[in-house]
Order: C-alpha cells, then sequence, then structure tokens
C-alpha cells in the first residue's frame, strides 16, 4: 500500500448522502487542499476559543503489557512532541503506529514508522487532508484503514456527522462509507478474523448509544447487540465483545456481552471506574482499560482472569501511575505492548509554552481561522491587537502575531469588546458572577488604555458604567464609532437587551427588547445598522429544552426583528457579523451544537459540554457552514477585517497539564448538577486561581441554581 499518497477526502463532497454499502470514489483534485489554502490569501481572520485545549500537549507511549511491577524507564514515547498526538493504533508492522494529530491545524490521520533499518529514527507521515475531523484509525491484515470521519454533513439538528469509513485496497484515495445514511457511529472496533466491525452507534453522550455490530466490508449485517453501550472491542474469540457502559449504580464499568446470545456479565466492580477497553487478540481474556485512580487520575491497567478465578472473577494489573492523566488504551497485534497517550509535559520535557494563536484548518474561502488560549477575544479598533480573558483574571492586549502580549487590567474579568471613544482606545468588560440570577450584581466596566500614545498596549484606567442595583449586567458591545454599548442586564427580572452611552447608563439608557426570556451575547455590524445576538424567546413554554438558544438580528431601534438560526432547541450562542458586512452580503459566525457529538465524551479531557463548533451562516439564514470539527468545546468568535498571514506561535503560558477527568463531568445528573452550581457560585473565586476557567457555562445553570427564579 502507498500511504503516501495524500489521501483527499475532500473530493467527495458530491457524495452526500450515499447509502451504506455504496463505494465513495476519493477523486484527488490537482493540488492537496492544505496547498491551495496556502496560496489563497484570506483577507479576514475569525479568533475563536476551546475550553481547555491549550492546557495539554499529547504523546503516545506504550508499555510491556506483561511486566508487573512495571520497571521504571519503561515507558516509550513513540510520536514526537509536536502538538497533539492521540487516539493510537499499533500497525501490522511491528514499527508502525498509526495515530490522530493536530499538527496540521486540524484532527487528521498519521502514520509513523522507522525510516529505515539502521536507524532509529521515524518518518511521520499525513494520511488525510479535509477540513473536517478524522480520527480512531484501524490497520487491516491487507492494508486498508478503517477509521472515523465527519466529512459527511448529517442533515439532522444535533445529530453527530462521525461515521465510519473503510479505506479501499491499495489506495487511500477511496473509501467505503460503511455507516447509514443519517446514522451516526463512533469508536469503531475489528473482529480478529477481520469479518466485523464493532461500533457505538447513537450520540457520544453518556447513555444514549449502543453497540452495533455489522460487516467490515460493507457495513451490511448491521445490529444492535448492547443496549447503552460505546468503545466495544472484540474479545480474542471474535465471538465476544467488552465495551463500557455507565452503569445504574453511576460508576462506568467494563462488560462483557456474547455477540449472538443474551449473555452480558459486568466485569469490574462498583467503586471505581473503568472504561475504554482494548481486548488482546493474542488468544487469551485479557483487556487493557483506563480507570480513575484514587487520586482521580486516569490510569491504564490490564484486566484478566486469574489463574484460579471462575469465568467471572478479574483481577487488575496497573501498568502507569504518574499522576497525569492516561487515555485510550490500545494493544499490539502479538499482545506484548500496550498504548495510551498522556500528557507530555511531565519530567524532562516539561518546559514547554502554550502558543498564543493557532491555525486551524477551515473550509470557508479567504478566511482564516485561528485558536488563541484564552477567550471573549476581540479586534482593536485598527485590527492591529487582540483583547481577550486569559483565563478569567484581567484583560489582554497581544499583537495579531502572538507578540506584544501585554495584562492591560488584572482583576475579575468577562468578555472583551474594544473601540476608539473619544480619542482613546477602549475596552468593555464585565466583573461578577455573569451565568447567575438576574439579580446577582455584575457591573460592566470601561477600561480606557493608559499607554498614552504609544504603539504597545498599557495599563487600564476602570471605570464603571452600570449603575448600583441593576443587577446582572452582561456582554457589553460597541457600536461602531465606539459611543454607545449594547450589553445584556437582568434589572427588571428577565435577562433582556439595552444599550447605553459608553459614559455610562446615567447618560443614556435605551430598552432594546422585552420579554419573559433571556436575550444575550449581543453584537453590531460594523457600521452599527444591526445588532445579533442569542434569544431563548422561542422557547419559552413549559417544554422549553434546558439552555435552548436561537440566534436573532434587530435593528438598534427595535425594529426589524428576525430570526437567522434556529437551533431546533439546542445551543447556538456568540454571534457576531463578519467584517464586510452588508445587507445582501453578510454572515455570522457563532457557535453551536446543531453538529452533535464528533466523539464519545468520556474518551477526551474534561469540556463542559459539547457546545459545540463554530458555524458561520447568511443573515438570510442560508448557507450553514460548519467551520471547526472536533469534539472539543469551541466558542467566543470574533471576525475581523485583515487575514493573519503569518502565524508565529508565540509563546502564552507555561503547559501545566492542569486539567479535569471528563468522569467527574460525567457522573449521573445529580451528582453533575451540585457541582455546575459549585462551579458557577464560585467562579469569581475561581478566576483569581486561574486553574478554572468556564466561558461556555450552562445557561441552564441559572435555573439550577435558582429554582425560584
Ligand atoms: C510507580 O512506578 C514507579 C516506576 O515506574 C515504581 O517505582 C513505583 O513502585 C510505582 N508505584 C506504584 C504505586 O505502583
Ligand atoms: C435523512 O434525513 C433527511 C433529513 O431529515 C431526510 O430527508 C432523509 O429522508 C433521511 N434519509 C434516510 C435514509 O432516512
Ligand atoms: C456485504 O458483504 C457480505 C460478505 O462480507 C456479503 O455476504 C453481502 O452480500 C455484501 N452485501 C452487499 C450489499 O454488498
Ligand atoms: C456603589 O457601590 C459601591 C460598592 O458597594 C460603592 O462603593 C459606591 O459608593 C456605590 N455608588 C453609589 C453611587 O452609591
Amino acid at each position: 500500500m502507498n500511504i503516501g499518497t495524500t489521501f483527499l477526502i475532500a473530493a467527495f463532497l458530491g457524495l452526500y448522502g450515499a447509502a451504506s454499502g455504496e463505494e465513495l470514489h476519493f477523486e484527488a483534485p490537482e493540488a492537496p487542499l492544505q496547498t491551495q489554502d496556502k496560496h489563497q490569501k484570506a483577507d479576514s481572520t475569525i479568533v475563536y476559543a476551546t475550553v481547555g485545549r491549550s492546557q495539554y500537549a499529547f504523546d503516545i507511549y506504550s508499555l510491556p503489557a506483561e511486566t508487573d511491577p512495571v520497571e521504571a524507564n519503561a515507558e516509550v514515547r513513540l510520536t514526537d512532541g509536536q502538538s497533539v498526538n492521540f487516539n493510537g493504533a499499533f500497525g501490522r508492522r511491528q514499527d508502525e503506529l498509526f495515530f490522530v494529530s493536530e499538527r496540521d491545524g486540524n484532527m487528521e490521520l498519521y502514520n509513523r514508522r522507522v525510516k529505515n533499518e539502521m536507524s532509529s529514527k521515524h518518518s511521520y507521515e499525513r494520511m488525510t487532508s479535509d477540513p473536517s475531523m478524522q480520527d480512531r484509525p484501524i490497520q487491516t491484515k491487507d492494508g486498508r484503514i478503517i477509521f472515523a470521519s465527519t466529512h459527511v454533513p448529517n442533515p439532522q439538528p444535533r445529530h453527530g456527522w462521525t461515521a465510519i469509513y473503510n479505506s479501499k485496497e491499495g489506495s487511500l484515495h477511496k473509501a467505503r462509507r460503511l455507516t447509514p445514511e443519517n446514522e451516526t457511529d463512533y469508536s469503531p472496533a475489528l473482529s480478529p478474523d477481520e469479518k466485523w466491525l464493532a461500533v457505538a452507534s447513537g450520540s457520544g453522550k453518556t447513555g444514549e448509544s449502543d453497540v452495533v455490530v455489522m460487516k467490515a466490508k460493507n457495513g451490511s449485517h448491521r445490529r444492535t447487540v448492547a443496549k447503552n453501550g460505546g468503545w466495544p472491542t472484540f474479545a480474542a474469540d471474535g465471538k465476544s465483545l467488552f465495551f463500557h457502559r455507565q452503569s445504574e449504580d453511576g460508576w462506568w464499568s467494563i462488560y462483557w456481552k456474547d455477540i449472538d446470545g443474551d449473555l452480558e456479565t459486568r466485569i469490574t466492580p462498583p467503586g471505581r471506574d473503568f472504561f475504554t477497553p482494548a481486548a488482546f487478540h493474542a488468544g487469551d481474556r485479557r483487556v487493557a482499560v483506563a480507570f480513575q485512580d484514587a487520586n482521580k487520575i486516569r490510569q491504564i491497567a490490564v484486566l484478566y482472569n486469574g489463574p484460579t478465578a471462575s469465568r467471572t472473577e478479574w483481577y487488575m494489573t496497573q501498568l502507569t501511575n504518574l499522576s497525569t492523566h492516561h487515555y485510550n488504551p490500545f494493544v499490539s497485534p502479538d499482545g506484548q505492548q500496550v498504548g495510551y497517550h498522556r500528557c507530555r509535559c511531565l519530567g524532562a520535557d516539561s518546559d514547554e509554552y502554550i502558543p498564543v494563536l493557532e491555525r486551524h484548518t477551515t473550509s470557508l474561502p479567504g478566511v482564516d481561522l485561528m485558536r488563541i488560549d484564552g477567550s471573549f477575544p476581540s479586534f482593536s479598533d485598527d485590527d492591529k491587537y487582540i483583547l481577550y480573558n486569559e483565563g478569567f483574571t484581567g484583560v489582554s492586549a497581544v499583537a495579531r502575531d502572538g507578540s506584544h502580549k501585554q495584562l492591560i487590567f488584572k482583576g475579575p474579568a468577562f468578555g472583551t469588546s474594544a473601540s476608539v471613544y473619544d480619542k482613546q482606545r477602549v475596552v468593555a468588560t464585565a466583573s461578577g458572577p455573569t451565568f447567575a440570577t438576574e439579580d446577582k450584581t455584575v457591573h460592566i466596566f470601561l477600561l480606557t488604555d493608559g499607554s498614552s500614545g504609544s504603539e504597545d498596549w498599557g495599563n487600564a484606567d476602570v471605570l464603571k458604567l452600570t449603575k448600583n442595583g441593576t443587577g446582572n449586567n452582561a456582554f457589553p458591545a460597541f457600536s461602531s464609532d465606539g459611543s454607545e454599548i449594547v450589553f445584556r442586564s437582568g434589572r427588571t427580572g428577565d435577562k433582556n437587551l439595552y444599550i447605553m452611552s459608553t459614559r455610562g447608563e446615567e447618560h443614556g439608557l435605551l430598552r432594546l427588547t422585552e420579554g419573559p426570556w433571556d436575550d444575550t451575547m449581543p453584537g453590531w455590524t460594523p457600521a452599527s445598522g444591526w445588532i445579533v445576538f442569542a434569544s431563548s424567546r422561542n422557547y419559552v413554554d413549559s417544554n422549553r429544552p434546558a439552555g435552548a438558544f436561537d440566534i436573532f438580528m434587530v435593528r438598534p431601534d427595535g425594529s426589524g426583528l428576525r430570526r437567522v438560526f434556529d437551533s431546533h432547541g439546542g445551543l447556538a450562542n456568540h454571534p457576531k457579523f463578519s467584517p464586510k458586512f452588508t445587507p445582501e452580503a453578510g454572515r455570522i459566525v457563532f457557535t453551536s451544537d446543531y453538529a452533535g457529538y464528533s466523539a464519545e465524551e468520556i474518551a477526551l479531557p474534561h469540556q463542559f459540554q459539547p457546545y459545540g463548533d463554530l458555524f458561520a451562516i447568511n443573515i438570510d439564514g442560508t448557507g450553514l457552514q460548519r467551520l471547526t470539527h472536533d469534539p472539543y468545546e469551541n466558542g467566543t468568535p470574533t471576525w475581523g477585517s485583515n487575514g493573519t498571514p503569518e502565524v508565529k506561535a508565540r509563546k502564552s503560558t507555561k503547559l501545566s497539564c492542569s486539567f479535569d477527568d471528563s468522569v467527574e463531568w460525567l457522573r449521573p445528573k445529580q451528582a453533575a448538577v451540585s457541582k455546575t452550581t459549585a462551579n458557577v457560585n464560585d467562579m469569581q473565586q475561581q478566576a483569581s486561581s486561574a486553574s478554572f476557567w468556564c466561558p461556555f457555562a450552562r445557561h441552564q445553570t441559572d435555573e439550577e441554581i435558582a429554582p425560584s427564579r
């Protein structure tokens, strides 16, 4: 197989909706997508945040499966310390590794092999090139690759796009879609004889997928073998499989299921969480798993039937014990090695800094898509700086190339909007428990650049714009001339929109919207003719889905109200207009869960929710386009009127790899709710410690903390 041939899934866009088993042809365009991207000069930039993503940098490691206790220095790093490398799978050749990496901007498949017999150096080959997500590669004995991809849209709102594909023998230019139209499949696993494929099908949300098997060749003979389960792995006998499930008692557990019979057994006891199993195929009943240790750290272990044990007794050998999370184990074909990924920032190579800005692949022509190490970015009036929150401990300014980073305001701050007012550079922000109830005190502040005319920003003068006793005021956004600020306020008992003078509300205040719902996160068009915002107004009845928002537009005088995006009861937030707005050709960028889950959430670091992905839409509601493809929580975009030709990966903060295990977040509802409540209440306090951040706190927490609103 010639793996070097660039695999261009992009070419099968026209085959959207092809039925299961039908062949999809990956025609190779004349030049690979990436090259086209590089030559196309962008004339605008979207900068956005991804919750927690910059806090980790994974590499793939392996350990011998047999040794007990694990010897010091037995762990081998299999990837090269660039970007994040994860979800590995051993190839059929001893030295070959298939994995996912974001080194080129989004989740693509790569292959690592030894360069030549005489050297221990490796070569890395990129196997896919597409703006969508590629995940979970498996190499078959005859050299094909089975993998997950979000390339083809799912036409149903809030259903995942992830489906399983099987590349054609000898060529990665052609792949067969194994997942039926409109279905979502995650976490593929092959039977030892390679005749059967098992997947988690349904939603990547905990408790919303079933284990399904089908023919690996063409997706036929599809049937459900276990309800409420995910991450299947075939046992060595090929007739049974292991999978994970959050048991009714709340513990994540490994189950064993006979494929053709009714036998189903839970093999791990309550009292400990086990997930993401990978069975050995070398003729025994061993399963590599991840589990949560007593310190709430995710570790790798091997479960096995003890020599004297009855069929249901399993024993555990712990393979890893570093105090960092270890994810998604995989086993070599000969059963000698167990691989997994973890943060590399431990020990010798810990001196790593997070880049301020990272380029993400995009399908939007003429637009650069950049992730910032922070949240709520906004462009300065002259487009030369990005203002943003680094944690929620202040407001920072950074030049467009990632240099000249300065903290201009230190103190709790949530959100940024930058402008020029009274010939001075200004930033508006909010301070207080933004996501708490309407009556909680949150004020809007005006920060005036204190640099007195120099290029760089200086420490800001601070002016409170909202009056005492006006409740929860947040999400300020400047009109284009800097003279007015639109914001949302809970002052009358509902979170609606208001416009005030940049000198403060006592110099002019106008109520823009009114109703028993939330209107929030507003933004103006460049000429201030329109305001875009998120609203729950279509979900006010008793059947309101928790946290449901749509995107609306309205003129600053309150006329012309219209809905631009219908989330179908989902999340839609953080809308911003394109910089080259005209009523005929205006676009809006926003974040939504409209594309569902892209992967099983338990297999990822902590995300507060699958808030989703960035989307762009025309202001007439047509032309919806997904901009990011990953299982992360992307949001708080801003759209500026210049491209970003050079990405200098300037250093931001030091990589700490401190983040929570998602298991905690995914506990059964009761536990999760009380945790959310605590988080929101503690937000200000937490902001000062900077170890916790949550720019996308769920809106339903409003009700959760105050049932008597
Ligand atoms: C953890 O691993 C180290 C080295 O690999 C070993 O010396 C130590 O005994 C292990 N500790 C536990 C609790 O397994
Ligand atoms: C897939 O979903 C679309 C949109 O809901 C629908 O029109 C189409 O009939 C569905 N296809 C199948 C095979 O169910
Ligand atoms: C799919 O492959 C199986 C053999 O693996 C075969 O029996 C079946 O006819 C095929 N179905 C289709 C629709 O090609
Ligand atoms: C508003 O509240 C702050 C803090 O409680 C207080 O210092 C200030 O004097 C108050 N302003 C007015 C005008 O009452």
